[in-house]
């Protein structure tokens, strides 16, 4: 993992990669940050309508932007040597493969259907330090900072809750992945020392403490690349609908996976396939875990929360199936830790990160000790690094 996001050198690099971007200047050019997140509680439950208990890290995607007055679009970033050209008054119908696409889709879904002055266009070069792929929502964390600088730069008036559901519709309808809701919110509602409790039945939220003095975040990466990611995660949304459809009849008033309750997925249970009954017994029980949750943190007991994180990732690998034996691995070391409250994979699995709450003077020792556990076993490193919460997407200063 790298270098913090905040750090004012990581700015002052990008500005100067955006200078060269643009032929030399980046004068008029505005700052704008947003954070990624961890995903502590409600474990692919939110394409369900389940409640989540995702928290804001103090890492993210910056992006230093301009308007322009020829009604172009440039996009660059500091990790891709791909860059997009194009017109912000005529957005491609589709994706082009390539990392840019979120922008393209949060900017169509943001800008498509606002009448935009004669001329007007931006340029936006992206950085920062959010690992991508690793589960950690580098997708939701650049759509919203895209929307954000869209709509500051632009002189849009949106505001957030259009940077969220840009973000949004633009991973789904335009990148394709067939996400819930929670990544958009947890980025784009965060608050420093909570976690946010995403209802995605309804829409709803709140904030629910985690005070920092007595748990960090702490990531380790397994280094593993999320391959089969997008085409098993939308098998796993599809498989969560056929099971609704199946179990709606036998639970009057349901109008999502998370409303059918345990005892009829236990007694109408053999009408489904048994990998599609598998995935819903996981949903059905990590509804229950989440709300047991929010009781536990509510009540500040860390370990009774905690422990039900490893429940989770035990559903996530046998149930679920969206494991591999690195994050199991990291899980096991990290479920005999004094000092670790949970841990579990965070995001939609099939490799990237674990999530551990620590206790945060024990981070250093624990994380050194757990790393030296995963190098045995797989004969490399798995960087680790405690994170803080954050306080959701913002302009930044650029004076020195
Ligand atoms: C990915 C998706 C989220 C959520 C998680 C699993 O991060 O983008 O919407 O489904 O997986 O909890």
């Amino acid at each position: 993992m790298t270098a913090r996001a905040l750090d004012p050198g990581s700015w002052e690099v990008l500005l100067a990669r955006a200078a060269e971007a643009w032929g030399g200047s980046a004068e008029g050019a505005r700052l704008f940050f947003a954070p990624g997140r961890v995903n502590l509680f409600g474990a692919h439950l939110d394409y369900s309508g389940g409640p989540v208990l995702p928290g804001a890290i103090d890492r993210g995607t910056l992006v230093v932007g301009r308007p322009r007055d020829d009604g172009r679009l440039t996009l660059g970033t500091t990790l891709d040597a791909r860059r997009f050209d194009g017109r912000l008054g005529a957005l491609p119908k589709g994706p082009a493969g390539a990392w840019f696409d979120y922008p393209v889709g949060a900017l169509a879904a943001l800008v498509g259907g606002r009448a935009l002055a004669e001329g007007q266009g931006l340029d936006l070069f992206f950085g920062g330090d959010l690992p991508v792929g690793a589960g950690l929502s580098s997708s939701a964390s650049i759509s919203v900072v895209t929307a954000l600088a869209a709509d500051a730069l632009l002189g849009l008036g949106a505001g957030r809750l259009s940077w969220v559901a840009a973000a949004l519709a633009g991973e789904r309808g335009f990148v394709g992945v067939q996400c819930g809701i929670m990544d958009p919110h947890a980025v784009g509602h965060a608050r420093p020392g909570h976690l946010l409790w995403l209802d995605c039945k309804d829409g709803t939220w709140e904030h629910v403490p985690l005070d920092p003095e007595r748990a960090a975040y702490l990531v380790f990466d397994t280094g593993v690349q999320r391959e089969l990611a997008k085409g098993e995660f939308n098998l796993r949304v599809a498989q969560c609908e056929q099971a609704f459809r199946a179990l709606a009849p036998y639970q009057p008033g349901a109008s999502c996976l998370r409303d059918i309750r345990a005892e009829t997925l236990e007694r109408e249970g053999h009408r489904l396939d048994p990998i599609v009954r598998s995935r819903a017994l996981h949903a059905v029980q990590e509804v229950e875990r989440t709300f047991a949750a929010r009781r536990h943190l509510e009540a500040g007991d860390l370990v009774a929360a905690g422990r039900l994180m490893f429940e989770a990732h035990a559903s996530l690998r046998d149930l679920y199936e969206v494991s591999v034996p690195e994050l199991d691995h990291l899980v096991a070391l990290l479920e005999v830790e004094a000092g670790c409250f949970g841990a579990r994979l965070t995001g939609a699995g099939f490799g990237g990160c674990v999530v551990a709450l620590v206790e945060p003077g024990r981070v250093a020792e624990l994380g050194a000790r757990v790393a030296e556990g995963f190098q045995e076993r797989f004969g490399r490193r798995a960087p680790f690094e405690a994170f803080a919460g954050d306080a959701g997407p913002r302009e930044l200063s650029l004076a020195p």
